[in-house]
């Protein structure tokens, strides 16, 4: 039997694909998810696309904040680290909804701090956000950037990092990798699994797959007035595989490396890419055309946000190896097989 991992919010987006290169990896995973915004189909394609692997996955439907359910899955099985996705992540909702986020993200990490804890488990690799960076002066943002929240739900990430901090320094027992994801997209290149928002997702590439098969007639552009190559936003894309991947390779050093206290990583490609050149690339890969609407900047976004990616190479030696085509590839090849994620055709949405 390999290694074994808790994955806290395992059947989302990022950690699907993340438990995929995990049982691959020849890991046996233990996925906890309420199944707030995912699908247990998730799960069960993941085990499929393992093939032989996939009998060392098993999914257990809990809310992290339930300490007694818990409890009961690290009182049957010792886990040798812990990977937290599980959070809400729609910063809208999160500047409408404060309290919401603060109870899901903040309480529901202190209480799986406290049960990883009280099983002698101390690995853990949290899932942080590039919005940690908020608005940057300089570029490309490097692990030193200053860190800035500019909505509730940036203040989770913000919060839960100086959680991690204090509770290595308080006990030097715990190994924490802190990744700062930039812009996960893309998809599995089997098409089986992908991104699956509930509601009306709040990302670019999300929409602009709604947009594709029809389920909506245009895209916003949220501002054509910024100093960029063509006035549209800037961000780094980086494929989910490639992210999955950077957790393997955290994982990996946990185990070979002694050294390790509470780290942080940034996990991007360090590619500025626009909206305008994402919907290009996306059309050429799927044939389809993205009507777009000229709409006025989203409060809070920033105009540049890219990575500086040196650190994780050097220390995880760990590099993002796909490009925007493959990413656009993916997504369409993702969206054209399941142009209603997981689920049914839902007037509503
Ligand atoms: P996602 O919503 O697809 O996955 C999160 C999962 O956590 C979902 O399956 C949800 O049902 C589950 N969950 C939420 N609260 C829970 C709780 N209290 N108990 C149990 N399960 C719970 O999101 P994702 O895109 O896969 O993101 C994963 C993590 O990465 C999140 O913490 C997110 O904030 C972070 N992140 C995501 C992005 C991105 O753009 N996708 C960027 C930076 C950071
Ligand atoms: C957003 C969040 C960030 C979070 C990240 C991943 C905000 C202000 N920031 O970041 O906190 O960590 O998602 O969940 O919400 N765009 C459009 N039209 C759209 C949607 C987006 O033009 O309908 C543009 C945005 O202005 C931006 C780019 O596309 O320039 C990427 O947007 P998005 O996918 O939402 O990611 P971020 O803004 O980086």
């Amino acid at each position: 039997m390999g290694r074994c991992v808790l994955v806290t919010g395992g059947a989302g987006y990022v950690g699907s694909h993340t438990v995929l290169q995990l049982l691959l990896e020849g890991f046996t995973a233990v996925v906890v998810d309420n199944l707030d915004n995912s699908s247990e189909f998730a799960v069960q394609r993941v085990a499929q696309l393992a093939g032989e692997f996939g009998k060392n996955l098993t999914f257990h439907r809990i809310d992290i904040r339930d300490i007694e359910a818990l409890e009961k899955v690290f009182s049957t099985t010792k886990f040798d680290a812990v990977i937290h996705f599980a959070g809400l992540k729609a910063v809208g909702e999160s500047v409408q909804k404060p309290l919401l986020y603060y109870k899901n993200n903040i309480i529901g990490t202190i209480a799986l701090l406290e049960v990883m804890a009280a099983y002698g488990c101390k690995k853990l690799v949290f899932s942080s956000s590039a919005t940690v960076y908020g608005w940057p002066k300089d570029l490309p943002c490097t692990e030193e950037s200053p860190l800035c929240a500019m909505n509730p739900y940036g203040q989770t990430k913000l919060m839960i990092e100086e959680i991690c901090h204090d509770i290595h320094r308080a006990d030097s027992d715990w190994k924490i990798m802190l990744l700062r994801y930039f812009n996960p997209v893309g998809a599995h290149s089997s098409g089986h699994i992908g991104e699956d928002p509930r509601g009306i997702p709040n990302n670019l590439m999300p929409l602009i797959q709604q947009v594709s098969v029809g389920r909506r007639p245009t895209l916003a552009v949220f501002g054509n007035d910024y100093s960029t190559k063509d006035g549209t936003g800037v961000r780094d894309y980086i494929h989910v595989v490639d992210l999955a991947d950077g957790h393997i390779a955290a994982l990996h050093k946990f185990f070979e490396d002694p050294n390790i206290g509470c780290e942080v990583y940034n996990l991007g490609t360090g590619n500025g890419t626009s909206v305008l050149e994402m919907v290009a690339a996306f059309e050429k890969a799927s044939g389809k055309k993205i009507p777009l609407v000229m709409a006025g900047r989203r409060p809070g976004d920033a105009e540049i946000l890219y990575a500086c990616t040196a650190k994780a190479e050097k220390e995880l030696n760990w590099k993002a190896k796909y490009s925007i085509e493959e990413m656009c590839r993916d997504q369409w090849n993702w969206a054209s097989k399941n142009p209603w994620g997981y689920g049914l055709p839902d007037p509503a949405n």
